[in-house]
């Protein structure tokens, strides 16, 4: 990707940048001049893709589940050893466990706020200390258009991610004065292994591809762009914000 809004070493930790939309934004950031360290599952295959960047020196992987104790810890670490320290963190991953509130178990409503919630509050409280000292700093967190609204079928889902967009407003307003802004992406509909499944059924893929008057379903690239925006120099003003990048779909009834 190519863009007016360089990110010259700026350092970024990008989680769940193994696939999805987290390997678009860390891929957009490395375009940009950015030195990435990808966090993702032990073991993800998406890995290898970096293993240019990781040559010159830009990204660094490493295995963690943002879920374990010392994730957390580990990541900034790894950040502050590699890089010298955080600009930006895209608190990416997160996990779609469907089921209306009959169906939700006390163990998936667990899982889904712990990689959605837990994890991110977590993570960006390890984090601060870097972000403050960075005078750029940026949060850049994954909400979902279910940030807003209530979608079939996904309680713990739509939960987790209204959670984000209020975590990230108390963030917006806590870290302003130290230059740090903290926004959340809503994608739409976009493809992805984790949405994969739901597009399996045609009539869903139809209904969001007619919902978006821009007619398509979003790519992972869609929300990097936003992304790229969000960490620029030029966004230093833009805070507490949640971010459609959805195509249009959830303005139109
Ligand atoms: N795809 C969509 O349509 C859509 C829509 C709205 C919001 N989102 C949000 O965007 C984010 C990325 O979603 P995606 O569609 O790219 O999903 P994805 O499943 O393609 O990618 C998610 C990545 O996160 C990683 N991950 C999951 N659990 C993890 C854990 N515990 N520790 C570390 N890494 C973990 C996965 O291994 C994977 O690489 C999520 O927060 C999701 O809720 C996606």
């Amino acid at each position: 990707m190519t863009s007016t809004q360089q990110l010259d070493g700026a350092r970024a930790v990008v989680t769940g940048a193994a696939g999805g939309i987290g390997a678009a934004i860390a891929r957009a950031f490395l375009d940009c001049g950015a030195k990435v360290l990808v966090a993702d599952l032990p073991g993800a295959a998406g890995f290898d893709s970096y293993t240019a960047d990781v040559g010159r020196g830009a990204a660094r992987p490493i295995e963690a589940d943002v879920t374990d104790d010392d994730a957390p810890d580990r990541i900034v670490e790894a950040a502050a050893d590699v890089f010298g320290g955080i600009d930006i963190l895209v608190n990416n991953a997160g996990v779609a466990l469907p089921g209306t509130i009959e169906e939700t178990t006390d163990a998936l409503w667990r899982r889904v706020m712990s990689v959605n919630v837990d994890a991110m509050f977590r993570l960006t409280r390890a984090a601060v200390p870097y972000l403050k000292r960075s005078g750029r700093g940026r949060i850049i967190n994954l909400g979902s258009i279910m940030s807003d609204m209530g979608g079939p079928g996904l309680f713990a889902y739509g939960a987790s991610k209204h959670a984000v967009a209020g975590m990230t407003k108390s963030l917006a307003v806590d870290l302003g004065r130290y230059g740090v802004t903290a926004n959340y992406l809503q994608p739409g509909a976009v493809v992805t292994a984790l949405s994969a499944p739901f597009f399996e059924d045609a009539d869903f893929r139809r209904y969001w591809e007619e919902k978006a008057p821009v007619g398509r379903l979003g790519a992972p690239e869609d929300c990097a762009a936003a992304a790229l925006f969000l960490a620029s120099a030029e966004a230093q003003f833009i805070s507490g914000v949640g971010f459609n990048v959805d195509g249009g779909a959830i303005v139109k009834f």
